[in-house]
């Protein structure tokens, strides 16, 4: 296994952009099973979730190829129904896959994603939206059964008591797309991500309205064609970087991005004090502060509400900013697996229930720390960046699940960070602990 060595205290200035959005590919590499015809996905980021949906769509009978590192041609001639748990288990967004095969092949077996350490990760609501699509919904011996047969458009409501769901939206629409009838999404998910698989379907030539807004209406078309369609850039990937600008930067440049979609990330970065500039081209300029920040309280809402997946990245930036700020995660309660390994680099934060308080301090210490999930493993190279001496950070798969080479980006821009067998690592680190 590699793990991750980081020398905190370099300043990190220059160009640095977000690859194609994680969370927008995966439910858009599911959306090609929805027709028989070539899609092409540009912009698509280098990641090992990504390669799982390639290996299941494979598995299912779709040819897939990737012409050159960013593109993939994707075309689902003749595809199965059934995606096996040795597949599915590897992945929690290969849920999405429900909804295209139950809307293309009427039927649709898919094992459950099970537990995840980011908290409870329910599909209630996914089923109940195909339920109110008139499908039978069977769950048995760990897999989902769909029966598409009878399906017609219904309205649905999709609140639950963390808001709406957004992998939940997303299987809805591509069922609808081709169920006959006018299906209304109700507290659909107004996420980017969302809005990104929206224009895609309708490029395919589904009928939809209301994009971007929670009430989507589709009208169910006979069939979809192929596509030509360009991923938005990931709001998350540039948001740990403007985080990482606000901890360590001397005009740092995240270039590529698109504002609206971290409005609630800039907004609280403005009331802390971060030095920040937005160009007209699309990019943002952020540098540390030369006084220090004023500690904020960051509230996680479904958007355009402050994202869940940028809680853990300003925790990291919260630990060193004096005073109390208080982190309140309304999506994911349980979502603070980063937190003792914060405090293994001196951070001072209590858990109370859904909050986080964070006692933020002049500086945090290198130490060997514990990746435990894709955003907690952001959060400690963040926290590596600016801690004196060496961070390790261990279990960096789940990084290259949702990173680009997050290692090459911030070490062209002046981070010293290196990808290390873990051999390389010295057993001293842990003893001094
Ligand atoms: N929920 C239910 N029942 C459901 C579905 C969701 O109770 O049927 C609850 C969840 O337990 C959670 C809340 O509703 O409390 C929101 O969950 P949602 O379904 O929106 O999450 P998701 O679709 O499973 C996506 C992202 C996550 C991101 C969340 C919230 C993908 C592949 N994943 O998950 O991304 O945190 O939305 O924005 O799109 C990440 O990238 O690190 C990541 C975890």
């Amino acid at each position: 296994m590699e793990v991750m060595r980081i020398e905190g205290g370099q300043t990190l200035s220059g160009n640095i952009s977000a690859s194609g959005a994680k969370n927008a590919a995966l439910p858009i590499f599911a959306a090609t099973l929805l027709t028989e015809e070539t899609c092409i996905l540009e912009n698509v980021p280098n990641l090992s979730d990504i390669w799982f949906m390639a290996q299941i769509l494979q598995h299912l009978g779709a040819e897939v190829e990737q012409p050159d590192p960013t593109t993939w041609k994707i075309t689902a001639g003749t595809i199965a129904h059934r995606a096996p748990y040795d597949l599915v288990r590897k992945m929690r967004a290969s849920v999405c896959l429900m909804g295209p095969l139950a809307g293309r092949l009427k039927r649709a077996e898919i094992s459950l994603p099970g537990g995840c350490v980011i908290g409870p990760r329910p599909i209630d609501m996914h089923l109940k939206g195909f339920a109110g699509l008139g499908m039978e919904v069977t769950v048995d011996k760990g897999y989902v059964f769909l029966n598409a047969e009878q399906a017609s458009g219904n309205p649905i409501f999709l609140g639950g008591r963390h808001g709406s769901t957004v992998t939940g939206t997303a299987n809805i629409l591509m069922a609808a797309v081709l169920t006959p009838g006018e299906t209304v999404i109700e507290c659909a998910a107004c996420e980017p991500e969302v809005v990104d698989l929206c224009n895609m379907l309708v490029q395919m030539g589904a009928e939809i309205f209301g994009i971007g807004s929670p009430t989507l209406t589709i009208r169910g078309v006979d069939r979809l064609g192929g596509c030509t369609y360009r991923i938005l850039p990931d709001r998350i990937e540039a948001g740990t970087y403007i985080i990482a600008g606000s901890m360590a930067g001397e005009n740092l440049t995240i270039n590529d991005i698109r504002l609206s979609d971290l409005a609630a990330l800039t907004d609280k970065l403005k009331e802390a004090g971060v030095p920040m500039q937005i160009n007209s081209d699309n990019s943002i300029t952020v540098s540390r502060s030369e006084s220090p920040l004023k500690p904020v309280d960051v509230v996680t809402h479904p958007h355009p509400g402050f994202a869940t997946d940028l809680q853990a990245q300003m925790s990291s930036l919260m630990s060193v900013t004096p005073g109390i700020s208080i982190i309140t995660e309304k999506i994911f309660p349980n979502r603070f697996m980063h937190v003792p390994e914060l405090q293994r680099m001196g951070a001072d934060i209590a858990i109370e229930g859904p909050n986080a308080i964070v006692k933020g301090q002049a500086g945090l210490s290198g130490a060997p720390v514990m990746a435990s999930d894709l955003r907690a493993s952001a959060a400690l190279i963040l926290a590596g960046l600016v801690a004196e001496g060496i961070t390790w950070v261990l279990r960096i798969y789940h990084l290259d699940r949702g990173y680009d080479k997050i290692d090459d980006k911030l070490r062209a821009v002046g981070a010293n960070i290196d990808r290390l067998p873990e051999k390389e690592m010295p057993n001293t680190q842990f003893e001094l602990k």
